[in-house]
């Protein structure tokens, strides 16, 4: 996701500062550039020499270096990256930002850049509350910088609270949020996940083995492009990602009744889910008691979600959907894309190793309403989701033009 993109890391001092030694090589690892600034309370946590290493460019430290100031100056500096992380951001730097001040070689390079910054604080928690530091977090987000939040724990002064410096994977995400194009912005999609459960008593169910990991990926992919994105999502471990709007639910009847309740504002409604396609017929109130004869369960069928959707699907709306399959993957798919009034179905063959249920990548082919298509190489599940936001953006682009 970073691949080429250049990062500045601005690391000022706090007991955080040893995160940032990681946070560094997890964006080298994403395949950033990134250069590191330290301020001199920084510089009493850890060497220069340590972020040196991991990120394999020369530290800046002072703004008074000749040596640093004649291969690169500081303005030059603040030009280059496409964005700015400033992990720790201590109480000092936030104030001294939200008042203007430039007096080392981070602060001189936050005034004189046009690059996104992402300040990332970290602090004790009475520092965090404290008026003055609250005032100056509105003046920073007045002044367009984009914060992540501290979390919420044991701090390293014994106290407990806000201050925290935010997971590293949080830090990541809101960096890649801020570096992707806004390409669904003022767009509303909808998106299913999971599988559904379908009790037959208070501890059984049919279900099957869907993960969600395909219908978050989705969803994640979306508000990354920032799309107000809702999420029905069908029992699993997963955590809802940033700014998505998640309604959990259980069984296809819930699931059903949630997407047809917000399927109308929807733009675009992509159905990843793995609906039970039946639900048993009778539900015991209390624990079904094991018996020598073996159990009969009988089952009626649910409802299709999809085909509904398909049968009151506006003219303007992008509806999508998968096909599972385990034979006659193409033939299956094409069907499924006429019958439930698709623009496209995303045709997943189960029976092929990493791709369908529960694992973190998957070999998909898009069949299109013209029938054209796109044989994808096996790929990781957000992936998959770039490629098919990719199309749905296409097609709003056709209904405009
Ligand atoms: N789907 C749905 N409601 C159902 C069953 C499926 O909305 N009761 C949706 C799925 O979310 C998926 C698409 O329909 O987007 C196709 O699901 P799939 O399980 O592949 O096929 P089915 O239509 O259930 O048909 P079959 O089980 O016979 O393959």
């Amino acid at each position: 996701m970073l691949k080429a993109k250049s990062i500045l890391l601005g690391v000022s001092g706090g007991i955080a500062v040893y995160k940032s030694a990681e946070l560094v090589r997890l964006l080298v690892k994403e395949g950033a550039s990134v250069h590191v600034v330290m301020t001199a309370n920084a510089q009493q946590f850890v060497t220069p020499m340590t972020f040196q290493v991991l990120s394999n460019n020369v530290v800046g430290t002072d703004l008074f270096s000749m040596e640093s100031e004649s291969r690169i100056s500081h303005i030059q500096k603040a030009r280059l990256p496409d964005l700015i992380v400033l992990a720790p951001a201590t109480a000092n730097l936030m104030a001294k930002m939200a008042a203007g001040i430039a007096d080392d070689y981070l602060t001189t390079i936050l005034l004189a850049t046009t690059a996104p910054v992402l300040v990332c604080p970290a602090m004790n928690v009475k520092m965090w509350e404290h008026p003055a530091t609250q005032r100056n977090l509105r003046t920073l987000v007045e002044l367009g910088y984009r914060i992540q939040p501290p979390a919420v724990g044991a701090l390293a002064c014994q106290e407990e609270g806000a201050g925290r410096l935010a997971e590293l994977g949080d830090i990541m995400e809101g960096s890649i949020r801020l570096l992707t194009p806004p390409s669904l912005a003022g767009k509303t999609v909808l998106i299913s996940a999971g599988p559904t459960w379908e009790p037959f008593d208070p501890v059984r169910f049919l279900s099957n083995p869907s993960s969600g990991k395909m219908g978050y990926a989705l969803a994640k992919i979306a508000s990354r492009r920032s799309a107000r994105v809702h999420l029905v999502s069908g029992p699993c471990c997963l955590e809802a990602p940033a700014g998505v709007e998640r309604t959990c639910v259980t069984s296809a009847l819930e699931m059903r009744d949630a997407i047809l309740r917000l399927s109308p504002d929807a733009d675009a409604v992509v159905m990843a889910a793995a609906v039970s396609d039946y639900r048993p017929s009778e539900r015991a109130i209390q624990k079904i008691k094991k018996a020598q004869q073996g159990l009969s369960v009988l089952f009626e069928p649910n409802p299709d979600i999809l085909a509904a959707l398909g049968e009151v699907k506006p003219p303007a709306q992008v509806l999508v959907g998968f096909a599972a399959e385990t034979e006659n993957l193409l033939a299956n798919a094409r069907k499924k894309l006429g019958q439930k009034n698709l623009d496209f179905i995303v045709a997943n063959d189960l029976t092929r190793k990493g791709s369908g249920f529960a694992c973190d990548t998957n070999e998909v082919k898009i069949i299109e309403r013209s029938g054209a298509v796109s044989d994808l190489v096996p790929m990781t599940k957000e992936e998959v989701a770039s490629e098919i936001w990719n199309r749905v953006e296409q097609l709003f682009t056709g209904a405009k033009d």
